[in-house]
C-alpha cells in the first residue's frame, strides 16, 4: 500500500517496512555493543513505542529487562497539548540500573524532558534514549537523544506504532501526510 486515504487526507509511504526492520536491527546491534557487559532495562513509552520496542528487543542478543510507562500529550490531536500526563508508572525498581528509554518519535522533546525529570528521582546508574524517528526542526526542549533511527522532516506521520485518533498504529510502514 503506497498511499492511504483517511477522510480528506492522503498519506504516502515515507519509510518502508523493510527499511524500518533493517534500521532497527542496526540499532539493536549498536545498543548491544554499548551494553553487552550490563543488563539494561528497556523502558518503552506507551502507546507509540510498542512496536519499535518489540522489534528492538527481539533483535537484541544480550541480557535485558523490559518495562513500560505511559505518557500522553497529543490525545487525539495532530498537535501536542503542551502538557504531558503520566498515565502509567514504571513497575520495576530502576534504582542503580542502566536504562534505555525507547520512543517511537521525538517531536518537540517535551515527553523526553518529562521522562528524564521523572526518572532522575529513581536514581538510575545511567540513562540513554533511543528513538526510531526524530524531527530535529520541531525540537523545542534541550534534550539529548543518544540513538536515532531516522531523522525526518516536520510532517505528520502515522504507522508502526504512531496513530491518528488512536488508529493506524498497526501499519508496518511509516506514512506521512501528503502536503497540499
Ligand atoms: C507521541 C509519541 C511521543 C511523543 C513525542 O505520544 O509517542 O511519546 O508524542 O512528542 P514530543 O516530543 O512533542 O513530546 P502521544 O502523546 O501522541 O501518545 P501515544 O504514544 O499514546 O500516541
Amino acid at each position: 500500500m503506497e498511499k492511504i486515504q483517511i477522510e480528506q487526507d492522503i498519506f504516502e509511504v515515507m519509510i518502508s517496512a523493510e527499511e524500518i526492520q533493517n534500521r532497527v536491527a542496526e540499532l539493536s546491534t549498536q545498543l548491544y555493543n554499548d551494553y553487552k557487559d550490563k543488563t539494561p532495562v528497556f523502558i518503552g513509552i506507551l502507546n507509540g513505542s510498542f512496536m519499535f520496542m518489540g522489534d528492538l528487543v527481539k533483535d537484541y542478543p544480550g541480557d535485558c529487562e523490559v518495562d513500560f510507562l505511559k505518557l500522553s500529550s497529543y490525545g487525539d490531536e495532530k498537535i501536542s497539548s503542551g502538557k504531558v500526563k503520566l498515565q502509567k508508572e514504571l513497575t520495576c525498581d530502576v534504582t542503580g540500573r542502566d536504562l534505555i528509554i525507547v520512543e517511537d518519535i521525538v517531536d518537540s522533546g517535551l515527553s523526553i524532558k518529562f521522562m528524564e525529570e521523572l526518572i532522575e528521582h529513581h536514581h538510575p546508574a545511567s540513562v540513554s534514549v533511543v528513538t526510531l524517528l526524530m524531527k530535529p526542526n520541531s525540537l523545542k526542549y534541550n534534550v539529548k537523544i543518544d540513538y536515532i533511527g531516522f531523522t525526518i522532516p516536520g510532517r505528520f506521520v502515522i504507522g508502526y506504532g504512531l496513530d491518528y485518533k488512536q488508529r493506524y498504529r498497526n501499519l508496518p510502514a511509516i506514512y506521512a501526510l501528503e502536503e497540499k
